[in-house]
């Protein structure tokens, strides 16, 4: 915990979103593989809090789910009616026991581009300042609809924050507004809180009073300046959705790229926040990295490629290819045309080829799966080779089963494997074979009808058909040509 950790951060997202229009709660909407508040709690997180607490009213239901997932040690106030961000505060300070002793930071749910460094400088200026409150601001280019910080014209001090709805036209022109985050003094806030009134436009308590009541109580009112105004908005539609995904993602891939990772077209590459990487990895356009991602050294993956929790060894080259759940082996190569699903693990220069899919399959070392093939529920030895066209036939009806071919082995195009099934070591198979008998090592295994040739047939059912007629030509040549 460092010096400036705050004794609590309270996080407000009881409000609706109505503007989102949607079924699902505003700060549930999701942007680099994590929900608004997701990303909003990361940030608090680097402040590292001794209590944390969300305020939560609209879908109260879906938020907490949400939160117990993605951070169980959250405590949740609830706030029946949306009575204002004041209200709010105050109901969250009641879960903490009223007041708190020590510094109170206020964020809101809906804002995913704030950092924790931000929240960290908010946090040392409030300290060293000794402020009783200190309120995070910004100048923006269109400062409508925020509240405005109103400074004295010759100390420069923060002397109260106007809503917009409440704003002469002098105070709306003025460009420096208000984030919505704050820096408390949480007895002085609980104090304060309680003096708030709803005499305003919109009849309700308003967080941004509590500055001025402090203020003419005599007590110190700072600001810190966001460097970047982008850091602190507010999602409210699904344009700036939109808008702060592409900011998030340029964020993280100027990360990677400044890493050693190549994003060979960064307009069309989408990174998770969760994603990891080594050097030297490279990244063709079209590509959506997920979740637990990782990239090892000189990974080249894409063009067109979205890979969810999946782990890239150094080398690997992987194409064209949807990935989920899957560790691909260091110099492995999948794709053009690939999808593994979860459980597949390909091992050091492995192969899983063009309109290849796997599930639940273990490909050891140097063995290949060229083409057009599905291997589910089996295990690999090394360095086997699977012929084109093979189906691991893993699903009787009602249950899956699991099939095992050795090492070095070489099983032939067009094969069925029909599980429970083992092939042995050094074993081979014929083309076209289905195999339901375990292959003993070292044999070669055919399952198949033996041909017969019917000589004469065409010339017989299809007289004078043009197959006949290339027959009849054919048997007029000589040996050896055709
Ligand atoms: C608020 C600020 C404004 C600031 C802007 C920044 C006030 C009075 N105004 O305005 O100065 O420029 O944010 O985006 O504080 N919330 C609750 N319960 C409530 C009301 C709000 O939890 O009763 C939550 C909302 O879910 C949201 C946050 O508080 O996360 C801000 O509320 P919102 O209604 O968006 O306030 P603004 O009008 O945008
Ligand atoms: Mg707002």
């Amino acid at each position: 915990m460092s010096a400036n950790s705050p004794a609590a951060v309270v996080v407000l997202a009881a409000g609706e979103g109505t503007r989102m229009k949607s079924a699902t709660p505003k700060v549930l909407h999701e942007i680099c593989g994590r929900s608004l508040i997701g990303h909003v709690l990361e940030a608090a997180y680097a402040l590292s809090p001794q209590r944390l607490v969300t305020v939560v009213g609209f879908a109260r239901e879906q938020v907490t789910g949400h939160l117990e997932v993605i951070a169980p040690d959250v405590r949740t106030a609830y706030q029946s009616e949306q009575n204002g961000t004041g209200h709010a505060v105050r109901i969250g300070l009641e879960e903490l026991g009223g007041s708190v002793d020590g510094t109170v930071i206020v964020v809101c749910g809906d804002t995913p581009l704030l950092t924790g460094a931000t929240l960290q400088k908010l946090a040392a200026t409030h300290t060293a300042d000794g402020n009783a409150v200190t309120v995070l601001t910004a100048e923006v280019p269109d400062a409508t609809g925020y509240g405005r910080i109103v400074r004295d014209g010759e100390s420069g001090a923060v002397t109260a924050i106007v809503e917009h709805k409440d704003a002469t036209d002098a105070q709306r022109a003025i460009r420096e507004i208000n984030s919505g985050v704050f820096a408390f003094d949480g007895e002085l806030l609980a104090d304060a809180l309680g003096k708030v009134r709803t005499d305003n436009s919109q009849g309700e308590e308003y967080l941004t009073d509590v500055l001025g009541i402090l203020r003419e109580a005599g007590h110190r009112v700072g600001a810190s300046v966001a460097a970047d105004h982008q850091e602190i908005a507010g999602i409210n539609n699904r344009v700036q959705l939109a808008e702060a995904r592409r900011t998030l993602n340029e964020r993280l891939l100027t990360e990677a790229m400044l890493a050693g990772v190549s994003v060979v077209d960064p307009a069309s590459t989408w990174f998770d926040a969760t994603v990891t990487y080594e050097q030297d990895a490279i990244v063709h356009p079209g590509t959506q990295l997920q979740g637990a991602t990782h990239l090892g050294e000189g990974a080249e993956v894409g063009p067109n490629s979205r890979l969810k929790d999946t782990r890239v060894g150094a080398g690997a080259r992987v194409d064209n290819t949807v990935s989920d759940s899957a560790e691909i082996g260091a110099q492995a190569s999948v794709g053009p045309f690939a999808y593994l699903r979860p459980g597949t693990r390909l091992g050091v220069k492995a192969k899983a080829g063009t309109y290849v899919e796997m599930k639940n399959a273990t490909i050891g070392d140097g063995s290949k799966v060229p083409h057009l093939s599905y291997v589910g529920d089996a295990t690999i030895g090394e360095y086997s080779n699977i012929g084109a066209a093979s189906v691991f036939v893993n699903y009787d009806g009602e249950a899956k089963h699991h099939t095992t071919v050795g090492s070095h082995c070489r099983t032939g195009s067009d094969n069925m494997f029909v599980a429970p099934v083992t092939v042995g070591d050094g074993a081979y198979t014929a083309a076209g074979s289905v195999i339901t008998k375990d292959v003993p090592p070292g044999s070669l295994a055919v399952a198949r009808g033996q041909q017969r040739n019917i000589e004469g047939w065409v010339a017989r059912k299809r007289p004078g058909s043009a197959a006949a007629k290339a027959a009849e030509a054919a048997s007029r040549k000589p040996d050896g040509e055709s």
